[in-house]
């Protein structure tokens, strides 16, 4: 028995040993798992099957802010809150993660807000699962939990960043593409033809006004050469300013003619460098000069005109004074002379000749604008149908006439020079289809030239209403250089009799005299154009009609000639004498001031030349007129460039003679003031 107990407490005591060491080596794995537990970062939760807290590893009690010393499991829910993903709602009982894993879902990165009541709140991932022992008994469930705070800041911060960054990319973004818009409405709004091109000539863009005028539509000048696409050409086109540029990297411009166009260009060769300051492309421009050329042109011809419409007009005028008396005389003599006498019939070839040289120097004075007419109000389409109807009669049949001429307004002309363009141009139509017959067309209509045309800004014509009147052929037309000359006085391309080569220049004179512009379109074969713009004038009052006087009129009053040139002179006043007029004849004009000044009542009339020394007519006839203001005084001249009937009767002057005086013009005119007067 002893035995047996002694056995059986050897047996206890080992079993009691065997148990210490259990418990001992229990412990030891205890203390492991509780360290590793709790230097894991993460944190860990677990809980019972009943659902009460068993574990909460540091990093668990560090995000719930729990206190270093020991808590009783129930006591430590009461040191945090927990919240959902979005840190604002409390998070339900039955979605804390710990109890959802209690329940048997397996969750995963479930993110929650962690905020203890005492420390900051943490954005945690959670994850979980339920625990069951060997047997598959529910042991309870166990949720690990990520600190993820930082990594969120980092995040939002990183996404604000972004967004800014993206805010900027996007705002940037619209200003390039304001500005690229900008750009290229600019470059496409530019009038000339603008393309930029790299080193070998291809197009790499062009604005809208190339592709109008090659009609290339948006595109396909990508990649083309300039000079295949400008000039239908397989290499660069001599003189061409790129060619230049290239050599030196530095502008250069020239004018190009382009035939197929029919126009002409300023085109201008820049380079471009790129942001190393290598020369890559080449801006390329070409401004359409062709109508300011045409301008220029006009201009120029406009001043030479000018200035031979001077010369000729000094000419003619000193001319004039020397027929004068010829024609004056040879008036004279044939009334002297009896009818039927050979002596008479000479002295009227006299007459004829003189009367010619009297035409002349009227055309020379027309074309030079010497000799403005005192113009009337007048309906155009009358004259131009009377003009046309005996043109009709003259005219062979084999030249057709079309013709439209409505009644379209009036205008301040006279009828005579009105005539004398019509048949000029009609003439010169004629005689350009008299080999092969064609079509006369005369047409007119009127035409309102705005402000900013550039027919006003480069032509003188004052914007406003205008009748054009278009006389057409279908002639042979003209050479561009016959064109450049044909208002020259004395151009003609015609045989020697049949063309003086004034038709046009006196033309040219008149229709500028009444501030007018003449306009010519020409092709070699095929025709001709004149379109002539006559300013138009808007009211509708009657045309005055100058009276034909068909008798020399007489009268006794008594009547002052002045006149530097002694035979002018003594002409006049035997002229006026034969009428029955007392004349004083005086050749100073300061003499006759002296006279006047004594006795301003002693004449009935003056009658006094323009240009003499000391006192000019029209300063006598003023310094009479402020003495007499009743006074009548006619001005004799040549040269009506200084003063015309209208601004001579402004002054109170009542009559305007043209020299070469003729007896029939100075009686009529004498006899005209005289009776002004007396009414
Ligand atoms: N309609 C036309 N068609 C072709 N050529 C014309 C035409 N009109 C004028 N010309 C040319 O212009 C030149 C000058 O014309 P202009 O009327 O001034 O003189 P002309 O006709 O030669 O002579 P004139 O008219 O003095 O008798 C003409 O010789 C002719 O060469
Ligand atoms: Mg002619």
């Amino acid at each position: 028995m002893e035995g047996m107990v002694e056995e059986r407490t050897a047996e206890l005591r080992l079993e009691f040993e065997e148990r210490r060491k259990l418990d001992k080596e229990l412990q030891k794995k205890k203390e492991v798992l509780s360290a590793v537990l709790n230097n894991i970062a993460d944190g860990i939760v677990a809980c019972n099957h009943e659902g009460v807290l068993t574990v909460f590893n540091r990093a668990a009690e560090k995000f719930h802010g729990l206190p270093h010393e020991h808590l009783p499991a129930d006591e430590w829910a009461k040191h945090y809150d927990l919240y959902n993903e979005d840190g604002k709602t409390p998070m339900a009982m039955d979605a804390i993660p710990l109890f959802r894993a209690l329940h048997g879902e397996h969750i995963h990165n479930i993110e929650m807000v962690i905020a203890p009541k005492k420390g900051k709140q943490r954005r945690l991932l959670a994850s979980g699962q339920p625990l069951f022992d060997s047997q598959g008994s529910k042991l309870g469930a166990v949720v690990s939990m990520h600190d993820i705070t930082e990594q969120r800041k980092i995040e939002l911060s990183l996404r604000n960043a972004h967004e800014k960054l993206e805010q900027k990319v996007e705002k940037r973004t619209i200003e390039l593409k304001k500005s690229k818009e900008e750009w290229e409405k600019t470059f496409d709004a530019m009038n000339d033809i603008i393309t930029i091109q790299d080193k070998d000539f291809r197009i790499i863009k062009a604005n809208k006004m190339a592709h109008q005028t090659f009609q290339i539509k948006p595109g396909e000048f990508n990649g083309k050469y300039c000079y295949e696409v400008f000039r239908g050409s397989k290499q660069p086109c001599q003189g061409c300013p790129v060619l230049e540029s290239l050599k030196n990297d530095d502008t250069h411009a020239t004018e190009i003619v382009h035939e197929n166009l029919g126009k002409i260009f300023h085109v201008t060769s820049s380079p471009i460098f790129n942001e190393n300051g290598q020369f890559t492309q080449l801006l390329h421009i070409a401004k359409d000069i062709t109508e300011q050329k045409k301008m220029e042109k006009e201009l120029l011809h406009a001043h030479k005109m000018e200035a031979i419409g001077t010369l000729a007009g000094g000419i003619a005028h000193d001319f004039n004074n020397i027929l004068t008396p010829i024609l004056g005389y040879a008036d004279m003599i044939l009334e002297k002379l009896p009818e039927g006498s050979q002596l008479r019939e000479d002295q009227q070839q006299v007459l004829i000749a003189g009367n010619r040289a009297k035409d002349l120097v009227k055309q020379i004075l027309t074309f030079s604008r010497q000799s403005k007419k005192e113009l009337l109000l007048i309906q155009p389409d009358i004259i131009i149908k009377e003009a046309l109807k005996f043109l009709r009669a003259s005219l062979p049949t084999f030249i057709e006439i079309n013709t439209s001429i409505p009644k379209c307004g009036m205008i301040h002309a006279d009828p005579t020079q009105l005539h004398q363009i019509i048949m000029n141009l009609c003439t010169n139509s004629y005689h350009a289809m008299r080999e092969s017959g064609g079509v006369l067309g005369v047409t007119l209509a009127p035409v309102t030239i705005e402000k900013g045309d550039l027919r006003v800004e480069n032509l003188d014509l004052t914007p406003g209403t205008y009748l054009i009147l278009e006389v057409s052929d279908t002639g042979h037309g003209m050479h561009k250089k016959t064109v450049e000359m044909i208002f020259d006085p004395y151009f003609t391309t015609k045989k020697e009799g049949e063309g003086t080569g004034m038709g046009l220049s006196v033309v040219h004179g008149i229709v500028k005299s009444y501030g007018g512009h003449i306009f010519v379109y020409s092709e070699l074969g095929k025709g001709t154009i004149f379109k002539i713009y006559l300013p138009c004038i808007a009211s509708e009052e009657t045309s005055a009609q100058s009276k034909i006087v068909s008798s020399y009129p007489r009268g006794d009053e008594k009547i002052l000639i002045v006149d530097d040139e002694e035979v002018i002179v003594q002409m006049e006043r035997q002229m006026l004498e034969s009428l029955g007029y007392k004349v004083t004849a005086l050749t100073s004009s300061k003499e006759a001031w002296d006279v006047l000044q004594k006795q301003p009542e002693s004449f009935d009339l003056v009658v006094t030349d323009m240009t003499m020394p000391n006192i000019t007519g029209i300063e006598l006839a003023q310094r009479y007129l402020s003495l007499r203001p009743d006074a009548s005084v006619i001005l004799c001249t040549g040269f009506s460039e200084l003063i015309n009937g209208e601004s001579s009767k402004k002054l109170g002057i009542r009559g305007f003679i043209m020299k070469p005086v003729l007896k029939k013009d100075l009686a009529t005119a004498v006899r005209k003031a005289l009776d002004e007067q007396e009414s």
